[in-house]
């Protein structure tokens, strides 16, 4: 049976341990992310380990019409893909005011844009042969706004809203669509957006790779959202939306200073 998986963001964090995760499984993939070299390693290690084929296509994902030309690249491959995950992305601390504005709009282009052109070419095409998985990695931070992460935590808050509206939309069409929302998860992460020295990232976090499983077994379940903590998604869900909305303003920004 086909099973092979085109992952973006694959060459750290939770993206490298979703590759890890479906080669262990036995299936094949496609790996995509800036750093080529980083790629070709893990192409490497999971060939060796795992029998399996991997192929890299190594492109800026931000970039104008990236995500067009990864589809078309990936289709020159001539493999199906039968599982898609759109992980790469980034954040960036500071005021909206005080921020770079060229790196907001990259952080849009990446985080959205290129999310949805992905998996609208994808989706297409798994909906024409009756079947496919797609896997969105969003965030609690999706959950809120976010002061002091404003456009990332509005990135994610796209995110999470899509993919679930998007999932009931391909319902007949056997492809599902599922969001991982994690909370902090211990990544190169909080160092690529300025977030080191806040006290999200002081109070500490998941692993990558407890975080990846969780995402892949519950993508390979068709489920809508999940939070890979159990405590926190209790947080997001049942409390966080009875709350003032200006006294989760204030928790939020504190978070993220
Ligand atoms: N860590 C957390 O606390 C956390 C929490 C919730 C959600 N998330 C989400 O989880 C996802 C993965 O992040 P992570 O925590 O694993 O962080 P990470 O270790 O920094 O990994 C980010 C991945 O995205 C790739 N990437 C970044 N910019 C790119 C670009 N312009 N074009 C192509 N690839 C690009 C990076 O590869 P290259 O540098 O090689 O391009 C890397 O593989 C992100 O969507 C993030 O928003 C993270």
């Amino acid at each position: 049976m086909p099973n092979t998986a085109l992952i973006t963001g694959a060459s750290s964090g939770i993206g490298l341990e979703f590759a890890r995760y479906h080669a262990a499984k036995g299936g094949d993939l496609v790996l995509t992310a800036r750093r080529n070299e980083v790629l070709e390693e893990l192409k490497s290690e999971l060939e060796a380990k795992h029998g399996i084929a991997a192929h890299v296509i190594a492109l800026d994902l931000g970039a104008a019409g990236a995500a067009d030309r990864l589809y078309d690249e990936v289709r020159a491959l001539g493999v199906g893909i039968d599982i898609l995950i759109n992980n790469a992305g980034f954040g960036g601390h500071g005021h909206f005011l005080d921020r770079d504005l060229d790196a907001d709009q990259a952080m849009i282009d990446l985080n959205i844009t290129a999310l949805v052109r992905l998996t609208h070419h994808v989706a297409n095409d798994m909906a024409k042969r009756g079947g496919g998985k797609i896997l969105n990695v969003g965030s609690t931070a999706g959950f809120a706004p976010g002061p002091n992460q404003a456009v990332y935590f509005a990135t994610k808050a796209f995110v999470n809203s899509f993919s679930q509206a998007i999932a009931h939309e391909m319902q007949d069409k056997g492809v599902t669509c599922t969001v991982l929302a994690p909370g902090y998860v211990e990544t190169g992460f909080a160092k690529a957006a300025d977030l080191e020295l806040t006290a999200m990232a002081k109070a500490g976090g998941a692993t990558a790779a407890d975080v990846a499983r969780h995402g892949y077994d519950a993508m390979l379940r068709g489920e809508l959202i999940t939070i890979n903590d159990r405590r926190l998604g209790f947080m997001m869900n049942w409390v966080l939306p009875l709350l003032p909305r200006r006294m989760v303003l204030r928790s939020v920004a504190a978070n993220q200073s």
